[in-house]
């Protein structure tokens, strides 16, 4: 508590007669100089003690300043108040001089720094922070982010993120006028630097000279056509290899299985996947399942710090997951892949086609293969595994369809006989699993579909025209549309047969404002960059469907479980993963 001494006051205090006025004037003055005066003493003192703790933390400093004994207290210090004074009004100094330049660059960045938005261009939001714009706002929940830019601004506008202007299309209507201005729009150059610097290779932008080889066609030559054909028959082959019991007799089959279910997709899908892609390992059964438990559990370490390598953290920040990554790299060079046998025509494509790299670069493409077929496939198969089991009808229908579809093709579910072989034109006559993925893919997916303008140019959309500077991107972000109530009545409730129609088969008339929407469904992306991959990881994920239906029983543990959420922090790479596991039960088929 501090007290102030009473302030005299009389006819003796100044020079001269004095009103009352002037001495009730004089007496308020002098008690704020005596505050202030104080204020700062009390000030210095705290300033004084603060410093000399944070100069002389350790004891034995302090004991040599002060003195051997802290009894002794401050009046034994060898500093003067004088060199404290000195030296705070030196500190205070250069914090001012800070605070100016941190001003003045402030105020240079609000005149020249900051974007104004020229005559038809879409409306803009700069953020306040320089450089990083509204990146906090928008990493903190997209969706929500861009909702209410939509309700503030209309369908277009412009957001700065971290140093980039980014013109958010949020129309679905105008989707596919945005692909029908290709010509001004570059897709590669953000795919390929994003590539580079989270796997570590060097550009494979042909127009860096490691390649001639366009990329892009290689995976559609190599995940599409007849090849898909022969990575869908031994996906089926390996995916029985992993979920299939050993041949026992019946009496001996095991009883309910308990396991996080997102725990049991992530395993079976991602050693059925990598055996697929990279091909089996020849030294034996055990090697090979040591190996791929090992990449898996370093692809789970990489993977995790994905969403921060595409912000361009680099990974040398991240000890574990940068060794890891190498890990997974060295199992992938030309030597090793060498041992195993029947590798896809994709991997084997991409050793022949990028020449220039050398094998350790190499591997880390085919790294890049490997998290491209599995980062989004895995959580997608949980969600469509979780959303059938969850729901009675889509259960019902599916188990239909899929004994109808083996009955057909003449396949009988047995441990003891071969595994079950459907091929291409018998998977894709499936509409309600097709109809179940499709609903669970809308209610989990997040993607960003990002271009870059080549030139100024003027985009033509069904809202308007805009004009756009070069460097600027362009970017979709499908989630808005995939639970838009006008388009999906309902839009956060599964229904398995949203994409049926009334006789049963594919629904493909979605409507927005009255009109037919051309692009409804967008998980994959589209245009230029849309998943070269998709149709396989369809075909997959049905294949995984198809055989926990024939060959389990399955249970949710608990039978009313809630949706689990999804997982925000990887928003904008695809499909979200739910933020916690979901038990459930599994049991061998007496068949
Ligand atoms: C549910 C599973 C999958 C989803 C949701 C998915 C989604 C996507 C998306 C959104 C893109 C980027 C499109 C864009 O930027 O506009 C992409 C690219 C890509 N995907 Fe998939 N994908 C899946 C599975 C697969 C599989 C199984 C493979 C193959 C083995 C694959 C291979 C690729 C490749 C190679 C690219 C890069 C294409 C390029 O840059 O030219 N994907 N995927």
């Amino acid at each position: 508590m501090v007290h102030l001494s009473p302030v005299r006051l009389g006819p003796g205090t100044g020079p001269g007669p004095v009103s009352r006025s002037q001495l009730v004037r004089r007496r308020h003055l002098h008690i704020w100089k005596s505050r202030l005066l104080l204020a700062v003493r009390i000030g210095l003192q705290n300033c004084k003690n603060i410093i000399l703790e944070i100069s002389f933390p350790c004891r034995s400093a302090t004991k040599s300043l002060w003195g051997s004994s802290q009894s002794r207290g401050l009046s034994h210090c060898r500093f003067s108040s004088l060199e404290v004074l000195h030296f705070i009004c030196k500190m205070l100094t250069v914090s001012l001089i800070w605070g100016i330049v941190i001003a003045v660059g402030c105020c240079l960045w609000l005149i020249l720094g900051r974007r104004r938005r020229q005559m038809g261009e879409p409306p803009l939001e700069n953020g306040l922070i320089p450089y990083l714009g509204c990146a906090l706002q928008f990493g903190a929940n997209p969706l929500e982010f861009l909702r209410a830019n939509q309700r503030k601004h209309g369908h277009v506008f412009t957001c700065k993120l971290m140093g980039n202007y980014v013109h958010f299309i949020t129309n679905p209507l105008s989707y596919h006028k945005v692909l029908c201005h290709g010509k001004y729009l570059d897709w590669k150059k953000f795919h390929f630097t994003t590539s580079a610097k989270a796997f570590g290779h060097s550009s494979i932008d042909p127009s860096d000279g490691n390649t001639t080889e366009n990329i892009s066609k290689t995976f559609i030559k190599t995940l599409q056509g007849d090849a898909l054909n022969s990575l869908t028959e031994a996906m089926m082959e390996n995916l029985q290899l992993v979920i299939r019991a050993p041949v026992v007799p019946k009496s001996q089959m095991p009883a309910w299985v308990t396991e996080g279910m997102y725990s049991f997709c992530y395993r079976v899908m991602f050693e059925a996947g990598y055996l697929t892609l990279f091909g089996r390992d020849l030294t034996g059964q055990d090697t090979q399942k040591a190996l791929i438990l090992n990449n898996l559990d370093n692809f789970k370490q990489f993977d995790k710090i994905f969403p921060a390598l595409v912000a361009g953290l680099p990974i040398h920040v991240f000890k574990t997951a940068h060794h890891a990554r190498e890990k997974l790299a060295e199992g992938l060079r030309h030597q090793t892949l060498g041992k195993r046998d029947h590798i896809s025509e994709l991997v084997s494509f991409m050793n022949d086609t990028l020449s220039t790299l050398d094998d350790m670069e190499k591997a880390k493409t085919h790294l890049a293969v490997l998290w491209a077929s599995q980062a989004n496939t895995i959580p997608a198969t949980f969600w469509s595994l979780f959303q059938m089991i969850r729901s009675p009808e889509a259960m019902k229908a599916a188990t239909e369809e899929v004994n109808k579809t083996l009955e057909n093709a003449g396949q009988k579910v047995s441990f003891e006989g071969g595994p079950i072989c459907l091929n291409q034109m018998q998977l894709n006559d499936m509409p309600v699993l097709d109809s179940i993925i499709k609903e669970s893919l809308r209610l989990s997916s997040a993607s960003l579909n990002i271009r870059t303008a080549k030139e100024d140019f003027t985009l033509h959309l069904q809202d308007g025209s805009y004009h756009i500077r070069k460097d600027d991107i362009i970017a979709l972000y499908p989630q808005l549309m995939h639970l838009d109530p006008e388009i999906y009545p309902d839009p956060l409730a599964f229904k398995y047969d949203r994409y049926l129609d009334e006789n049963g088969k594919t629904k493909t008339t979605f409507y927005s404002n009255g009109l037919k929407l051309k692009y409804y469904y967008m998980p994959f992306g589209s245009g230029a960059t849309i998943c070269p991959g998709r149709l396989f990881a369809v075909q997959e994920i049905k294949q995984f469907l198809i055989l926990m239906l024939s060959y389990f029983e399955l249970e949710l543990v608990e039978s009313h479980v809630k949706c689990p959420p999804l997982d925000q922090s990887r928003a904008g790479l695809g499909i979200l993963p739910p933020l916690n596991d979901i038990e459930f039960k599994y049991k061998f088929k007496h068949l």
